[in-house]
């Protein structure tokens, strides 16, 4: 199989390429990444005699064309994926996600190439604290943030192609990953690395909030079982039964690298801060046979710790900017 993975130099990506240059032999990768903030070379090094990095942006119609032409299936991580970034200037995700999503659906309509969607379940809003229920594929899209409104434009622009071009995709929602390889901008990431700078983590308004962490190798053995077996036009939520609110993970942090679990700062909430995401998988689980290898939240985040410990060389470069962009936001 040739294989385009778009956003490859990612977070989500990077891992869905190491997984796959390590269970998959049969596999021959191109990556296709524009290595803007969030993308590094860095995150390939231990495959980069097996995989193909293309440096080029998904909004490129010419580069697209050409890439998509060449492969059997594209699996499409590329985006912009950062919420506080979307509230500042959304554009980027605009074209990003949007423009850029178009452009491959264009190219894979043309060369009648599989596709498979990368999406998240911010696409639905919301839930209550309180709520007993959780995100299924039949849930209205009401998506809060210029992120995941663009996201949740992306997916139904998946669909319309589908429906009106025969185009064979397939569409995943997952909840939030975490894991190595991820920006020091996002939560986890954030608070390991300001422990390991003497920085007290810092929490947005109460920190009740909670998110349906999943392990990202488990994302990715998800995303596999969807581009091998996934009915061609339907969606797949993937998520691991994962709900912890984000005071728990700064304490569980803070506690798994030896310090005091309330040495924690509130600081300004994000504006329009989503409280609840929780993700029905019954669907993944049934139909395609899919289960987690993590079993437990903790076991992850503590290993999680030690590949941040070990490899301080990868994100020290982007730490420092980082914090410089929430302090200007008081977060
Ligand atoms: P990331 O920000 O770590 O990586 C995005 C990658 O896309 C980077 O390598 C970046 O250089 C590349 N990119 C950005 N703009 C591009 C462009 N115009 N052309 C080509 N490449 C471009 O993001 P991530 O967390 O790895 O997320 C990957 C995908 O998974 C996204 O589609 C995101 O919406 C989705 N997702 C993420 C999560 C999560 O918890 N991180 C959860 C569910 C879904
Ligand atoms: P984030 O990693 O940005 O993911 P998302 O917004 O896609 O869920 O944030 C996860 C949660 O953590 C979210 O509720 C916001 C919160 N958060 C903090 O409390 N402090 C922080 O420093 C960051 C970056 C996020």
């Amino acid at each position: 199989m040739r294989l385009l993975v778009t956003g490859g130099a990612g977070f989500i990506g990077s891992n869905f390429v190491h997984q796959t240059v390590r269970e998959r032999p049969d596999v021959d990768v191109t990556v296709l990444d524009a290595l803007t903030y969030a993308g590094d070379r860095a995150s390939l090094a231990p495959v980069a005699e097996e995989v193909t990095l293309v440096e080029g942006d998904v909004a490129d119609a010419e580069t697209v064309d050409r890439l998509v032409a060449d492969a059997d299936v594209v699996v499409h991580f590329a985006a912009e994926s950062h919420n506080d970034n979307s509230l500042s200037n959304p554009w980027p995700f605009v074209r990003t996600n949007v423009v850029g999503t178009y452009t491959l659906l264009e190219a894979v309509r043309r060369h009648e190439k599989r596709y498979h969607h990368i999406s998240t379940d911010e696409v639905y809003g919301d839930l209550e604290l309180d709520d007993p229920a959780k995100f299924t594929p039949e849930t209205p899209y009401n998506p809060s943030s210029p992120y995941s409104s663009t996201k949740a434009a992306s997916d139904l622009l998946v669909r319309a192609w589908v429906r009106s071009f025969g185009v064979q995709a397939t569409i995943s929602n997952c909840s939030n990953n975490y894991g190595p390889y991820q920006h020091v901008e996002k939560f986890i990431p954030r608070q390991i690395t300001n422990v390991v700078d003497g920085i007290r983590p810092k929490l947005y308004g109460t920190g009740e909030n909670v998110r349906d962490w999943i392990h990202v190798e488990d994302h990715n053995t998800a995303v596999w079982a969807i581009v091998e077996r996934g009915r061609i036009g339907e969606t797949y939520l993937i998520g691991a039964d994962g709900e912890v609110d984000n005071k728990t993970v700064v304490e569980l942090i803070l506690e798994l690298m030896g310090q005091s679990p309330d040495a924690y700062d509130h600081v300004n909430d994000r504006p329009g801060h989503d409280m609840r995401y929780a993700i029905d998988a019954t669907k993944l689980r049934d139909e395609l046979g899919w289960t987690p290898r993590y079993g437990s939240f903790r076991d992850g985040l503590a290993a999680t710790i030690e590949w941040y410990r070990a490899n301080e060389a990868w994100w020290r470069p982007q730490k420092d900017a980082t914090e410089a962009k929430y302090a200007q936001l008081g977060r």
